[in-house]
């Protein structure tokens, strides 16, 4: 069915669950990716060891894959300089086909490492200087190729520890950084947004979900090693937390840590989810999408895997939304759904605006086309649509050029009322767009006698 049919149909059944929740409950399984296109969130699944038949499943339910393992750095350089696209590339044609986003996963994963990375790093007397050619060479094969198709990066996977080391330190002691020394990550994120400016780079990592006390001490270290590379001005766009959970979800903890990266205008992906025990806890799931989509910098949610079948936990685990059977769970599909359908719609049209910013180019643009004029008691002002706006902000002055004082911010309209005038005044405006950015520079003045 194409995909506006599916919208009309979506948007008829949202109108018809306002009379009675039934409809939602009996004709949501299809849409899936529908009802996550009306909260501006993309919703994901690896295209992996997929039968044909769930090929469908995946192109209707999700708007946004990642080809599998093929790009780990075993796979997709599995000789020293030989690339293999092969794979991905399909995934990629597949994906441009179904209007799906791709994510690239993962670049620099220790795990991930080939035979002779391996050699090299250990028989090979390594420099700093050879290991980060390797990187930058695997970097800029692998996100060159999918330049302009790819447009996200897990960059660098699994790097942190679950608590800090002996002198506070926070980063895993692989061969990466044992060699090249605790810069490595910076270095992985410059070479990658040389390699393509627009894409969106992630860390990612494990077990840094939630605010139990055990993972809050993670948490934490991977925020405030985020924070750092921010100030230092290395190129980072966005933080994965895998979601790998096994019991119970902290929904209030979980919020707060994406909460928290919105300031830093950091992105936050669930990149990895699956819950143990899904068909009896559903409730997790709401929990987790409830925490995500309720802040506007939670850009994405990925499960890991569409059936139990092929889980990396294994086909017991009943932890994904389609079962070994390849069939919908129904509760599973109900929590989602319900968490989707009933997300806040101004943090879902700010999410739209936020995922709009480039990433190469994040100040808002100069408000421009102000418009002025007096409506009964009231001065209305009208201005255009801003690239890289999230929100706006006005300012007033009564003599021309100031001084001005801020009346109204955090105003998501391209509108404001200004409800406090005087008859026989003479008042002048500028307008500002605001994103977690910056601030605009003013936009033109201008006046109305009231
Ligand atoms: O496809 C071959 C198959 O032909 C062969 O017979 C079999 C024998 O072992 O191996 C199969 O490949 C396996 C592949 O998964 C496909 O299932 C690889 O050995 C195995 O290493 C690979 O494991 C993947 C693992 O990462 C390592 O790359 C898992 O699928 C994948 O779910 C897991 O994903 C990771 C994320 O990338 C990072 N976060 C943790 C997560 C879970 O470990």
């Amino acid at each position: 069915m194409p995909k506006n049919m599916r919208l009309i149909i979506l948007q008829t059944i949202l109108f018809l669950s306002c009379i009675n929740p039934f409809y939602t409950q009996t004709v949501y399984a299809q849409y899936l990716r529908d009802y996550a296109k009306v909260i501006n969130l993309n919703f994901g699944s690896p295209t992996q060891g997929l039968k044909p038949q769930m090929m469908d499943s995946l192109s209707n339910n999700f708007n946004f894959t990642i080809p599998g393992n093929s790009l780990k750095f075993n796979m997709v350089e599995p000789k020293q300089g030989k690339f293999d696209f092969k794979f991905a590339d399909s995934v990629v044609d597949f994906a441009e086909k179904h209007g799906m986003k791709v994510k690239g996963h993962c670049l620099i994963w220790h795990w991930s490492e080939p035979g002779w990375l391996w050699y090299y790093s250990v028989h090979g007397h390594p420099t700093r200087e050879g290991m980060l050619k390797i990187m930058k060479t695997h970097i800029d094969n692998v996100v060159g190729h999918f330049k302009g198709r790819i447009n996200e990066w897990d960059l660098v996977n699994e790097a942190i520890l679950d608590k800090p080391d002996w002198d506070g330190g926070c980063l895993k002691n692989t061969h990466w950084r044992s060699i090249i020394g605790p810069d490595y990550i910076d270095s992985a994120f410059v070479y990658a947004h040389r390699a393509d400016p627009k894409a969106y780079l992630y860390l990612n990592d494990y077990s840094g979900e939630m605010n139990f006390p055990q993972e809050k001490v993670k948490a934490d270290l991977i925020y405030e090693f985020v924070k750092g590379l921010v100030k230092r001005g290395i190129p980072i766009h966005g933080v994965g937390l895998e979601s790998h959970i096994n019991n119970v979800a902290d929904e209030f903890g979980i919020y707060l840590n994406i909460k928290r990266y919105a300031d830093l205008g950091i992105r936050v992906a669930m990149t990895e989810t699956d819950i143990m025990h899904s068909s009896f806890s559903p409730v997790a799931w709401t929990a987790m999408l409830n925490a995500a989509v309720a802040n506007f910098n939670f850009t994405t949610f990925v499960v890991w895997g569409m059936t139990d079948q092929y889980s990396w936990k294994g086909r017991n685990c009943d932890c994904l939304m389609w079962d070994v059977n390849f069939e919908r769970k129904p509760s599973v599909f109900k929590a989602v759904i319900t968490a989707m359908f009933k997300a806040d719609k101004k943090v879902a049209l700010l999410r739209g605006r936020f995922q709009a910013i480039p990433a190469d180019d994040r100040m808002p643009n100069i408000p421009d086309s102000l418009s002025v004029n007096t409506e009964g008691k009231h001065i209305e002002l009208k201005w255009g649509n801003t690239a890289k706006a999230m929100t706006y902000a006005v300012e007033r002055a009564n003599t021309k050029d100031g001084p001005y004082k801020i009346v109204e911010k955090e105003i998501i309209e391209t509108s404001y009322t200004d409800k406090h005038v005087k008859k026989g005044t003479n008042y002048y405006y500028k307008v500002l767009a605001v994103n977690p950015f910056g601030i605009s520079q003013d936009s033109k003045e201008i006046a109305i006698s009231y």
